[in-house]
């Protein structure tokens, strides 16, 4: 699938976002590499710590549905140029260092990786250095 469809779908799931607090809608359309797509919204609540980026919401709907490994995710919010949050990018490099991540910024499609936007991570793999 090409970016700018994975954009199109982003923009698409966007227009599901729940956001009565902060009115700032994103979506999120999540490649898997066997070329499924999920997609996600931000879901807000009142006690503002519970809400989800839709970024969170189509990774975690991909993992309960049996799939764990990830081409692309395009994200698209009301910002031009909206780029993940930082929790979003640790739950990102969850994943692996390999998944595009798709960014519209005027007018252009940008591709990072997760080393771009979260360099130095911390992952599961420091935790395995303890043994
Ligand atoms: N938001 C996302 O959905 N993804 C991001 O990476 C940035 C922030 C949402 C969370 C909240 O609902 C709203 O945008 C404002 O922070």
């Amino acid at each position: 699938m090409k970016y700018s469809e994975l954009i199109k779908l982003a923009k698409k799931a966007k227009e599901m976002a729940y956001t009565p607090y902060s009115k700032f809608n994103v979506g999120a359309a999540l490649l898997t590499k066997n070329g499924k797509v999920f997609t996600g919204c931000n879901v807000e609540v009142a006690s503002f710590g519970g809400t989800n980026c839709a970024e969170r919401t189509a990774i975690f709907k991909a993992v309960s549905e049996g799939e764990q490994e990830f081409k692309a995710i395009a994200i698209i919010g009301d910002a031009d140029g909206t780029y993940p949050c930082g929790i979003c990018r640790q739950v990102i490099v969850e994943f692996g260092k390999d998944i595009d991540i798709i960014i519209e910024s005027g007018g252009e499609l940008k591709v990072y990786t997760i080393d771009d936007l979260l360099p130095h991570s911390f992952t599961g793999a420091d935790l395995e250095d303890l043994s």
